[in-house]
């Protein structure tokens, strides 16, 4: 589907849907850059090489439904969410949740629009509980979860380390019904 974002510098269309094995490559390409541009993703610089075959996989999975937003062939955002253990009696309905969007493309609504897509999806993977680890210093996640009515459980002292210090990790938590 066609989503348009409006820039300073003029509207830009984006094709948002989920990735096949022809966007491969363009994954590797916007993971290498996330890394480079922030680091509130798991991702980092110098990170292994991503498995083809376990990525294509991933994006099969029943458990997990994914989407990505493409400027032209360029992959600029990625959402994926996810049943953290599917079929489990006792954990199946926990989920978890990650957005990334290049910073160029940041601040316009496309992280609204994905996880108004994601949020579609939630009951079709059996999910109830969505948990998200977020650094205590990502304003812009927090403020775009807090905004889709997700709520701070807990927070992990000095869980992530990052340019030498240590950073708190904030569990945020929606439920669905
Ligand atoms: C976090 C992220 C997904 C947010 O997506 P986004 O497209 O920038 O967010 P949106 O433009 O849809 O904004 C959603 C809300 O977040 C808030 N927000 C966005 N950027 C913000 C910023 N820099 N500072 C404070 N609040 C901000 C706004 O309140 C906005 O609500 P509004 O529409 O009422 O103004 C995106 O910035 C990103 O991918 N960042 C880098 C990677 C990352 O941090 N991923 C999360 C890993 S857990």
């Amino acid at each position: 589907m066609n989503y348009v974002i409006h820039k300073s510098d003029g509207d830009i269309t984006l094709d948002i849907r989920r990735p096949n094995e022809n966007d491969f490559d363009a994954y590797c390409k916007f993971i290498q850059q996330i890394a480079t541009e922030t680091c509130f993703t798991f991702h980092y610089v110098g990170e292994p090489e991503i498995n083809r075959a376990r990525q294509l996989e991933l994006w099969a999975a029943p458990h997990r439904y994914t989407v990505a937003a493409f400027d032209g062939d360029v992959m600029v955002g990625y959402t994926c969410l996810y049943a953290t253990n599917p079929g489990h009696p006792y954990l199946g309905h926990n989920g978890g949740l990650h957005t990334y969007i290049l910073q160029k493309y940041t601040g316009v609504g496309l992280g609204t629009r994905l996880h108004e897509l994601h949020a579609a999806h939630v009951k079709d993977l059996g999910i109830k509980r969505i948990s998200v680890n977020v650094h205590a210093d990502n304003v812009a996640n927090l403020a775009l979860l807090h905004k889709q009515g997700f709520i701070t459980e807990s927070v992990a002292r000095g869980r992530y380390f990052v340019n030498g210090e240590y950073v708190d990790c904030c569990n945020l938590v929606k439920w669905y019904e």
